[in-house]
C-alpha cells in the first residue's frame, strides 16, 4: 500500500473501526511489529517542528488503575511545544485506523502511564499510550448506527462540507466526550474545542487537545477522499471567537 491508496484505505476504516478492549495475549510476529513501526515512521504530524518518538512495550512497562490487557502498547513521547497534544492525536489516530485496516485491534489508553524505566529512555515527554494486538472480540462495526455519537447538526453551524464533518463526527474521543465544534464556510473549516466546565477541565484538559487532533485526522482523510484537501491554517485571523468554544485551527478546503 503506497501513496494515496493508503490514505483512501485509512478513510474507509473510519466507518468500521472501534475500540478493542479484549485481546489475545499472544505477541504479534516481529514482521507485524516492524510493519507498524514503518507505518508510524512514514507519517507526518500537524506540526513539522515537533519532535516525537514512540516505543512498543509489553504490559510490565505500563501502569494503570483500570488496565486494558493487551500484548503490546505503543507509548508516545513528544517535545512539549504549542500544539503537541493535538499533534499526538493527529499522528496516532492514523495508527489507530491503520491497525484496524490490517486486522488488528487497538484502544487509546489515556489512563495508562509509562513506567519510569521507559519514560527515562526518552528525552521527550510522555504523552499517551495505544494498546494493540489481535482482537478477541468483534473487530469492526457493521454500520453507522453502531457508533454512539452526537448528531451532525450539533457539531457544525452550516451544512456545507457535511461529508467531511461526518468523518470527524465518527472520531473516537476520551470517554466518548466528543468535545469538538466546526464552523464551516466554502473555503475553510474552523475547528473549535468545547469550553470545559471546572470538573472537565481537571480531568480532560490534556485529553481534549488530543481529541481535537484525532478529529482533525478524520477531517483531513475525508478532505483527501473528496479531493477537497488543502492545508491546515494555524492562528487563522479570520476565525470567529465563540462564547462556548475555543478556536483551535482551520482546514482550508477546495
Ligand atoms: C484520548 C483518548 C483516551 C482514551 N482513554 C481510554 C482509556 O484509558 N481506557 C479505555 O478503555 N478507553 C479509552 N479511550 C477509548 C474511548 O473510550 C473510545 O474511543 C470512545 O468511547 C468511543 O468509542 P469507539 O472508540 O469504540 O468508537 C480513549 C480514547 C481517546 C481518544
Amino acid at each position: 500500500m503506497a501513496g494515496n491508496n493508503i490514505e483512501e484505505k485509512l478513510y474507509q476504516s473510519i466507518f468500521k473501526r472501534k475500540s478493542i478492549r479484549k485481546y489475545s495475549q499472544e505477541p504479534l510476529e516481529m514482521h507485524k511489529l516492524n510493519q507498524i513501526r514503518d507505518f508510524l515512521a512514514s507519517r507526518s504530524g500537524l506540526y513539522s517542528n515537533i519532535d516525537v518518538e514512540s516505543k512498543i512495550v509489553s504490559e510490565d512497562k505500563i501502569s494503570s488503575l483500570l488496565p486494558i490487557k493487551a500484548p503490546h502498547y505503543l507509548v508516545f513521547f513528544s517535545e512539549e511545544k504549542d500544539g503537541y497534544l493535538q499533534n499526538a492525536g493527529f499522528i496516532l489516530q492514523h495508527l489507530d485506523l491503520y491497525l484496524s485496516l490490517i486486522g488488528l485491534g487497538s484502544c487509546w489508553f489515556g489512563l495508562a502511564k509509562a513506567k519510569k524505566e521507559i519514560a527515562e529512555q526518552s528525552q521527550l515527554s510522555y504523552v499517551i499510550t495505544l494498546a494493540f494486538g489481535a482482537a478477541e472480540e468483534k473487530l469492526y462495526r457493521e454500520n453507522k448506527a453502531e457508533f454512539q455519537r452526537k448528531e451532525l447538526q450539533e457539531l457544525r453551524d452550516k451544512d456545507i462540507h457535511d461529508e467531511l464533518i461526518e468523518a470527524a463526527r465518527l472520531a473516537p474521543s476520551a470517554t466518548n466526550n466528543q468535545p469538538w465544534y466546526f464552523k464551516v464556510s466554502q473555503n475553510r473549516i474552523d475547528l473549535y474545542l468545547e469550553k470545559p466546565n471546572l470538573l472537565k477541565k481537571i480531568f480532560y484538559q490534556k485529553m481534549n487537545q488530543i481529541d481535537i487532533g484525532i478529529a482533525a485526522a478524520h477531517l483531513k482523510l475525508a478532505a483527501t477522499h473528496y479531493n477537497k484537501d488543502d492545508k491546515f491554517l494555524f492562528n487563522c485571523p479570520k476565525a470567529d471567537q465563540l462564547v462556548d468554544y475555543l478556536y483551535q485551527f482551520s482546514l482550508k478546503v477546495n
